[in-house]
């Protein structure tokens, strides 16, 4: 079996498309949505991620702003820039983009942001209503996979899911999609016995390890749907400098049904949803 490849740049300018037209009906009503980027450091991948974040938001008709620190900036600059963007009518979306300095308290900058900007989901109170299937900010890049089921038609109901990897970002939101959705889902990590038996298991697999090429092909179970969440610059070999994800996508695709690329499955998808969750924040407030 050849699986399908889930094209993220496809199925993100396909929802961008609406989201423009959306944004411009707001625009309308006086209402840009508007996003705030905070960058802190100078990591090479962040800085190309918030760059891509930025351009998104200018080709969908989004206001935004990007506030770059150099890494050694106090965390009293950064709370105090985001109290100015809570107060700030013009942005309905803060993201502070990951991971911090090591010196820095992530937890006292994401819960500064306003529940009601936290594009990104990161706060309890996100957390917490997408736990009770409340309405909520659902964290992008579990919302960009849950994109790809619904789109290829692909039910979740019954299946048995596998997370590999359990972040706040990614790993934990994740499971809890797959839940409410009626999967039976296993989130497993680095202390998991038997990583091998657990995924060839899986309908739909997950991989958010950070590890290139982790997921091998005899890992998976024939059929299954591959879902992959690395983003990792391969450090040595014939393909040094090139990207590629948790999964050894050659192989992979010779045995799942779906499977997306790297780069060009998750990625993109990740920054449609932070449109999407930035452009009903707007709505939010126009109803508010
Ligand atoms: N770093 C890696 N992924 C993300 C994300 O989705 N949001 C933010 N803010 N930082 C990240």
């Amino acid at each position: 079996m050849t699986a399908q490849i889930l094209d993220g740049n496809a199925l993100g300018q396909k929802l961008r498309a609406g989201f423009k037209q959306k944004a411009e009906e707001l625009a309308a009503q006086g209402v840009r949505p508007g996003l705030a980027v905070i960058l802190v450091g100078e990591d090479a991948a962040s800085q190309v991620y918030v760059r891509n974040k930025v351009n998104a938001c200018a080709q969908a008709g989004f206001y935004s702003e990007k506030h770059a620190y150099a890494p050694d900036v106090a965390l009293r600059v950064v709370l105090d820039k985001i109290a100015e963007l809570n107060a700030d009518p013009k942005i309905h979306g803060i993201l502070v983009q990951l991971p911090l300095p090591r010196h820095f308290d992530a937890d006292a900058v994401l819960d500064a942001i306003a529940a009601e900007k936290d594009v990104d989901g990161f706060r309890a109170e996100n957390v917490g209503a997408l736990m009770l299937g409340q309405p909520c900010f659902i964290p992008c890049t579990p919302y960009g996979a849950m994109k790809f089921f619904e789109d290829a038609g692909i039910s979740l109901k019954g299946k048995e899911a596998v997370v590999v990897g359990r972040s706040n970002i990614v790993g934990k939101p994740m499971a809890m999609l797959l839940m409410h959705a009626g999967a039976t889902v296993t989130v497993c990590h680095s202390q998991t016995r038997d990583l091998k038996a657990h995924c060839l298991r899986a309908d739909i697999l997950v991989a958010a390890i950070g590890k290139p090429k982790m997921i091998t092909g005899d890992m998976i179970k024939p059929g299954a749907v591959v879902i992959d969440v690395g983003i990792n610059r391969l450090q040595d070999g014939p393909d040094t400098g090139k990207l590629c994800g948790d999964v050894d996508f050659a192989a992979a695709r010779e045995v799942a049904s779906f499977i997306t690329p790297v780069p060009g499955g998750v990625g993109p998808m990740t920054i449609t949803m932070l449109l999407a969750n930035t452009l009903e924040s707007a709505e939010r407030s126009l109803n508010a």
